[in-house]
């Protein structure tokens, strides 16, 4: 019998209710071609804007329906003035709740310039540019173990508490290591690498970080160890992208390094990410809801359309589903022949060789894409 996948679809605010759009378009497209499954897609609006109608983040039903979910597709949250009693943003708890509460402790968020895209870098092309942060989800400096004290109506000290353990650094390690497993290697040299990201000449959670990654690393004799801190990692990434397969990393730490890594690809728009678990999975572009760009059909969708992909691959090995890997890699090729021709991108891709073309709106360049997939030949 063909299964089906329920999938939850929360575009949230801003341009994420631009892109997810194309992205269940692209998948939808890619699941005929490849004729092994179903999508059953459940959307719940939810953000920032939802919040000042209803005074809610998201419906109740949403959170229910994620818990039976197969995958859920997230958008962005975020919207100026949209604000919680506090001063937090509205819509923040439906995205650290969904990574704490349904455990998504691995967040992945790959760096590959695909070849019909410009490097910002001089001298590096779609050969140097091929890696993975994996990055911690659930714990490190955004557990919520914080406070303030005010005495005598003063506001004087702040305190954020950062937590490393055991359990959180050993998962997260070995999913990078098995990740590596399934890799190519390094752009460079072809080695299978995962590199140890970590601030462990001054910090004792990234003692215990490299100390277990050591451990780990045992474990997998064909993959090389390497070690850098992330204050020099910020600059190895953008002068030598080439030595980097897979890097591993704690959770502050990771969300900077992945946003910069997206100066190497293209940009935000470019950028996709997962965040899954043993149980759930949930795939969103790297991108917010970009107020200023909102509302005028030039959001680049491909970030959300890659994040589509990625839930494809992680439905493809948690189910031993071979038509989802076929229809991800049908995806990834449309991407890439779409970029390579050069017709059809969006403004923030109009730079460098393409910096005369007249731009394509999101649904132009989500419409391209659908074509190259109707097209694939397989
Ligand atoms: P942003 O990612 O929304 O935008 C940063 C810059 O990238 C802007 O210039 C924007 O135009 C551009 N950009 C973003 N997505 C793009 C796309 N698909 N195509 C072309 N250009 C794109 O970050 P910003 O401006 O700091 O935050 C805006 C709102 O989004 C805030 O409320 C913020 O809190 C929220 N946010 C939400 C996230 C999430 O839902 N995961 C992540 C980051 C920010
Ligand atoms: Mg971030």
């Amino acid at each position: 019998m063909t299964r089906t996948y329920k999938v939850v679809v929360l575009p949230g605010d801003g341009v994420g209710r631009e892109v997810v759009p194309e992205t269940i378009k692209v998948l939808q497209a890619a699941g005929d071609v490849a004729n092994g499954f179903n999508f059953e897609f459940i959307e719940f609006p939810c953000g920032g804007k939802y919040y000042k109608e209803t005074g809610k983040e998201w419906p109740e039903e949403a959170w229910e329906a994620c818990k039976k979910s197969d995958a859920i597709l997230f958008g962005a949250i975020g919207w100026p003035g949209a604000i919680k009693p506090g001063g937090a943003l509205a819509g923040i708890d439906i995205l650290l709740g969904m990574r704490f509460s349904l455990d998504l402790y691995a967040n992945l968020r790959p760096a590959k310039l695909y070849e019909g895209i410009d490097s910002r870098i001089l001298g590096k092309s779609s050969k140097d540019v091929n890696f993975i942060v994996v990055r911690e989800n659930t714990e490190g400096l955004y557990v919520p173990i914080r406070g303030t004290l005010d005495r005598g109506g003063v506001e004087e000290l702040a305190v954020d508490v950062r937590v490393i353990t055991r359990k959180g650094a050993e998962r997260i390690i070995r999913h990078a290591f098995d990740l590596c497993m399934r890799r190519g290697g390094a752009p460079a040299d072809g080695k299978k690498r995962v590199t140890c990201v970590d601030k462990s000449n001054v910090l004792e959670g990234c003692r215990l970080f490299r100390k277990i990654y050591d451990e780990i690393a045992e474990n997998y004799r064909e993959i090389e160890r390497d070690y850098v801190y992330v204050d020099a990692m910020t600059q190895w990434m953008i002068r030598a992208p080439e030595h980097y397969d897979v890097v591993v990393t704690s959770n502050f730490q990771g969300d900077i390094l992945s946003d910069l890594s997206s100066v190497l690809i293209g940009g935000m728009g470019m950028a996709p990410s997962a965040n899954v678990g043993e149980k759930y999975g949930m795939f969103e572009p790297v991108h917010g809801s970009a107020p200023d760009i909102a509302g005028q059909n030039k959001a680049n969708p491909m970030g959300s359309i890659l994040s589509g992909k990625m839930m494809l691959e992680w439905l493809a090995l948690k189910h031993r589903d071979t038509s989802c890997e076929k229809a991800a890699s049908i995806i990834e090729d449309a991407v890439a022949q779409v970029l390579i021709e050069g017709k059809r991108r969006t403004p923030d891709l109009c730079y460098g060789r393409y910096a005369g073309l007249t731009p394509s709106t999101t649904s132009e360049v989500g419409d391209a894409i659908v074509e190259k997939i109707e097209a694939s030949s397989f």
